[in-house]
């Protein structure tokens, strides 16, 4: 069971790929509707009709090697399997919307994972793309936006090996805050009362 950060950072690889410019990764955590929803959106080349047909099948790949457990089906399926569900809309020249459902609850959902660490890693190493980052819990909100950033860094690349555990730490924080889950209420009652 892969970490959903995991996911998130081979379906934006995707994106990067497909010569995004922009970047936007939407998490919703609705705990009254037990609902995990993950988007991923981007301003990429997008794909051509019988790619996007293809694209959910499990056996389907444009590329010759792909790791095992990643790419679209099996987000998926993973997706499905939490009684969930993915969509995925594409439009030539335009962009890709890639929209992962997870019952929020449901036992066999993979943890979120780090998400300052897998953002960090995506936005210093790609500093000539955009990324656009929203953590929803109820009506409490976490937002990091790289062209905001870049007005305050002023000449600081957003490159910058200082910028990578400012980006790890800022998320880190913030979703701490908003009371994200960072695991699963199993791995809670597991760690027992006393963990952090
Ligand atoms: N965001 C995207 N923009 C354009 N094309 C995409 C995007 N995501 C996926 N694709 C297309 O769908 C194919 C399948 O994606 P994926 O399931 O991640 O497998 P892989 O990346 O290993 O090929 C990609 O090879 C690519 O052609
Ligand atoms: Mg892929």
């Amino acid at each position: 069971m892969l970490e959903l950060s995991m996911h998130i950072l081979d379906i934006v690889q995707n994106s990067l790929r497909a010569q995004a410019r922009r970047v936007e990764v939407r998490i919703l955590e609705d705990l009254e509707r037990d609902l995990l929803r993950i988007e991923v959106l981007d301003d990429g080349r997008g794909m051509p009709p019988d790619i996007l047909k293809r694209v959910i099948d499990p056996f389907y790949t444009t590329r010759p090697a792909r790791v095992a457990g990643l790419g679209i089906p099996f987000l998926k399926e993973a997706a499905e399997r939490c009684g969930g569900g993915l969509e995925v809309q594409s439009q030539e020249g335009k962009g890709t919307r890639i929209v992962a459902t997870f019952q929020l609850d449901h036992f066999d959902r993979a943890p979120l994972g780090d998400l300052g660490e897998t953002m960090a890693i995506l936005i210093t190493g790609n500093p000539g793309v955009d990324f656009f980052y929203e953590h929803r819990v109820d009506g409490r909100v976490y937002r990091l936006d790289t062209a905001e950033m870049r007005a305050v860094l002023g000449t600081v690349g957003l490159e910058d090996p200082s910028v990578f555990s400012l980006i790890q730490a800022d998320i880190r924080e913030g979703l701490k805050k908003i009371g994200a889950s960072t695991f699963p209420k199993i791995a809670g009652i597991l760690r027992g009362p006393q963990s952090p």
